[in-house]
């Protein structure tokens, strides 16, 4: 097999709402999950980030299991509403606290801490202004951005901006199923260009304060035509212009793709693209992170006056003995040479333009059981085993990846599936909040400490 550069860095990854819990603890403002899980219905089984895995007060045991695996960076989120409980302007100490304490404790036990600083938990004072819809929005991220790096940039090195901005917009905006619950389609499209003008702004304000590394994670997938009509490719290609290079082409070409498709026309979108706006998001990264869980398969769509440009398609799934792909609980295919394929399909897409890539997220969810004090999570091995294996392939092909973070540490809420969907490398009971490293954990470990006798 391939190998990863000496200088690989490993990690795992989580975010706020989904594993702090002491949602009101300590002057903590509401963020838009806290409003969305009260409404009954948002959540499977009304499920809500409450109490989550209490890692805001057992950081410390989960901080030791970071260590036990031997990881070299931890990827967490700031709470923005723990920082700023309205959005912006009064300051609360304690939830800076949290964070510098977490951030030591990492430091102690030899993990750079990488924080994300928008993991789609938006206080719910700027939402009632209407959130990412709302230009405002980007300058009250900046200015929170800057709060948290004038505390904590001292000691933390490397940063990221967004969590996943598509999926926050489709989610979030254009469907409703996620926080905060708005279900707009493609008059959700503000949402893309505000995040990434919060993007730019905040990240002037992290190297302003000493920032050596500012990455985005953007949730990629590679697009694969699921027909053989010039109508299904041309989906395809409208597919990826809204999920990929909605969000990298500003990023690193200083211009949005063709959106004509979706019935934007007008280079300024209606004048929501001010003078200016390109330059801010197109300033250099040093690094693009990508988020990577399966492929997408896309097909025209069935009648000419649909809404959207494509249909999304069923996997083609490959021929005996190979295929079908195996599923994870949630029921994604699994496809570890769509993450290569996304490497090395991206590095050809931006050649020079294109910064050092990190695999910011990858894991999956399994159906999990405890049984005896254990946890015999051997598909999740040969996931991890396999989508590690076609990053060294992409490597191999000349793409420069600088690390990879698994998602994720601990079993934790998983959005509008709540606690049913499993993604840990350590199992959490929700009752009584007892952490119980699975299979996956140790080789996990073992994997990571044989790269470092090798290297
Ligand atoms: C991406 C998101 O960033 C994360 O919050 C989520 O839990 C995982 N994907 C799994 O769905």
């Amino acid at each position: 097999m391939p190998q990863l550069p000496a200088s690989f860095t490993w990690g795992a990854s989580t975010a706020a709402y989904q594993i702090e819990g002491a949602a009101h603890e300590d002057g903590k403002g509401d963020s838009v999950w806290d409003a969305f899980t009260r409404r009954p219905d948002a959540v499977r089984d009304g499920h809500t980030g409450d109490t989550a895995c209490d890692h805001y007060h057992r950081f410390p045991e989960d901080v030791a299991l970071m260590k036990g695996l031997g990881l070299d960076a931890y990827r967490f989120s700031v709470s923005w509403p723990r920082i700023l409980p309205t959005g912006s302007g009064a300051v609360n100490q304690a939830g800076l606290d949290f964070y510098d304490r977490l951030v030591d404790e990492l430091l102690a036990a030899g993990i750079a801490p990488t924080p994300t600083l928008f993991h789609w938990d938006l206080p719910q004072a700027l939402e009632q202004q209407n959130g990412w819809l709302n230009r405002d929005t980007a300058y009250r991220f900046a200015e929170y951005a800057a709060v948290v790096a004038e505390r904590l940039a001292d000691r933390v090195r490397r940063w990221i901006t967004l969590n996943e901005p598509f999926v926050h917009m489709v989610y979030g905006y254009a469907f409703g199923i996620h926080a905060p619950g708005r279900a707009l389609m493609l008059d959700a499209l503000p949402v893309a260009h505000h995040q990434l003008l919060g993007h730019g702004l905040a990240a002037a304000e992290l190297r302003r304060h000493g920032a050596e590394e500012v990455l985005i994670a953007n949730n990629c997938t590679p697009v694969r035509v699921a027909g053989d009509t010039e109508a299904d490719r041309a989906a395809a290609e409208a597919y990826d212009n809204l999920h990929n290079r909605l969000f990298n082409d500003p990023l690193l070409l200083g211009r949005y793709p063709d959106l004509s498709g979706y019935g934007l026309t007008d280079p300024a979108w209606g004048g929501l693209i001010r003078e200016g706006d390109l330059e801010a998001i197109a300033a250099p990264i040093d690094g693009l992170g990508l988020n990577y869980y399966n492929p997408t398969w896309v097909k025209a769509p069935e009648t000419p006056d649909a809404l959207l440009p494509f249909d999304l398609a069923e996997p083609v799934e490959p021929a005996a003995p190979a295929g079908p792909y195996r599923r994870t609980a949630f029921g994604w295919p699994v496809v570890p040479d769509g993450l290569t394929e996304l490497l090395v399909g991206t590095a050809e897409r931006y050649g020079d333009a294109l910064p050092p890539l990190w695999i910011t997220e990858n894991g999956c969810s399994q159906p999990d059981e405890l049984l005896d004090g254990a946890v015999d999570d051997r598909a999740r091995i040969d996931y991890l085993r396999d989508h590690i294996d076609a990053v060294a392939e992409a490597v191999a092909r000349g793409v420069d990846v600088r690390g990879y973070f698994t998602w994720s540490l601990l079993d934790n809420f998983e959005w509008a599936e709540g606690y049913h969907q499993r993604f840990g490398l350590v199992h959490v009971d929700f009752e009584t909040l007892v952490r119980t490293p699975k299979a996956s954990y140790a080789w996990y470990r073992d994997r990571i400490a044989e790269h470092r006798i090798s290297r």
